[in-house]
C-alpha cells in the first residue's frame, strides 16, 4: 500500500520512527512533512494528506501532531476524508473494521513509539467489514453532500 504521512512539529521524531516501520512491513510511504522542530501549523499537513488520500495518490494517511485531534480535523474539512483519532490499538483496528477510515490520526503527546506502532499495525492489517457499515458510510457521505436523505429515514429534520 501507499501511505502518506503528515505531522506538525510536536510529532517529527515519532513520524520518522513510525515511517520507517511501516517501510520494514513492505509499504511505500510518501512522507508530506513536516520535517524539522521549527514550530508549524498542524491544518497544513492535514490537508496535504487529506488530499492525497482523497485523490488516490495514496491509499491511505498516517498524521501525527500533539494530541491527533487538530491534524485529523483539518483532513477531515477534505471530501472523501474519513480520519479516526486513536490511543490505542483496538480502536485503530476498529476504524478500519466499521468505519472504514481512510487516515489514522494519533498523538506524539499521547502515545509512545511501541504503542504507535502496534496501531499502525492494527490498522494497516485490518479490513473493512462492510454490510451495515457500509450504509452508515453512505450516510457520512450524504451529510457530507448536504443532503437530508438519510436524515429523514428516522422521520427527524435535523
Ligand atoms: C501544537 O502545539 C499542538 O497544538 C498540535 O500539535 C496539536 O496537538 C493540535 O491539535
Amino acid at each position: 500500500m501507499k501511505v502518506a504521512f503528515g505531522n506538525d512539529h510536536a510529532a517529527t521524531a515519532l513520524k520518522r520512527e513510525v515511517m520507517e516501520y511501516v517501510k520494514s512491513l513492505g509499504h511505500e510511504v510518501l512522507n508530506f512533512g513536516t520535517d524539522t522542530e521549527e514550530r508549524c501549523d498542524y491544518p497544513v499537513f492535514g490537508e496535504r494528506v487529506g488530499r492525497a488520500v482523497a485523490s488516490g495518490e495514496a491509499d491511505c494517511g498516517i498524521l501525527i501532531c500533539g494530541t491527533g485531534v487538530g491534524i485529523s480535523i483539518a483532513a477531515n474539512k477534505v471530501k472523501g476524508v474519513r480520519a479516526g483519532v486513536c490511543s490505542e490499538a483496538t480502536t485503530a483496528r476498529f476504524i478500519k473494521e466499521h468505519n472504514n477510515a481512510n487516515i489514522l490520526a494519533f498523538g506524539a503527546r499521547i502515545v509512545g513509539p511501541d504503542l504507535a506502532k502496534d496501531m499502525v499495525k492494527a490498522y494497516l492489517e485490518a479490513e473493512f467489514l462492510g454490510g451495515r457499515h457500509q450504509e452508515r458510510i453512505d450516510m457520512l457521505s450524504d451529510i457530507e453532500a448536504g443532503s437530508e436523505k438519510k436524515v429523514e429515514k428516522y422521520g427527524i429534520l435535523l
